[in-house]
């Protein structure tokens, strides 16, 4: 490069980028319209995922019965659990037989007739020593096991014993037959 072009490089005027009045405008209200718009959207964004990304309740254990009350013959206990799905919260009532196994070991079980659904009781006239359905005539032993109509033996509920206090947990299928 000749002498001449370098100085007419270093005496040309440096042109600036300059931001047009519209421009300004436009970036300062889009940016703070979307400032606005997130404070306003983010959180019902949050509230609307927020349960999903929450750790489901793991299947807690309830309270039913002293464990010295428990015998051989099969007593019924109604309590409630509290849930917890997503949005929606429920405490339904269950309900269970509960057994001192031959082995000693006391056992659950499902009250929920595994033919269509309906509800089970133990012994009486109509169907001694045995869980029979007032439906369609389901028969089950003392274990659960389906004697009659019903595809499947009746449900358990996990069981711990406490303190001399017995805790049903999660209904898991049947273990005993
Ligand atoms: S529902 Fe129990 S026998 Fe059908």
């Amino acid at each position: 490069m000749d002498h001449n072009k370098q100085q007419e490089t270093a005496h040309k005027p440096v042109k600036r980028k300059e931001m047009s009045r519209r421009q300004f405008l436009s970036y300062t209200l889009g940016g703070a319209g979307a400032f606005m718009a997130g404070g306003a959207v983010l959180p019902m964004i949050r509230f609307a995922v927020d349960p999903i990304l929450q750790k489901k309740e793991s299947g807690g254990f309830v309270k039913v019965i002293e464990e010295s009350q428990v015998t051989s013959e099969p007593t019924e206990v109604k309590f409630k659990i509290h849930q917890v799905d997503g949005w929606y919260e429920s405490d339904p009532k269950l309900a269970a037989w509960i057994t001192k196994g031959d082995d000693g070991k006391i056992y659950a079980l499902s009250p929920v007739c595994k033919h269509l659904g309906c509800m089970v009781s133990w012994g009486g006239d109509a169907a001694p020593n045995k869980y029979h359905c007032p439906c369609h005539g389901a028969l089950y032993s003392k274990d659960g096991q389906a004697l009659k109509v019903a595809p499947k033996p009746l449900d358990e509920y996990e069981v711990r014993t406490e303190n001399g206090w017995v805790y049903l947990g999660p209904i898991i299928p049947n273990s005993r037959v």
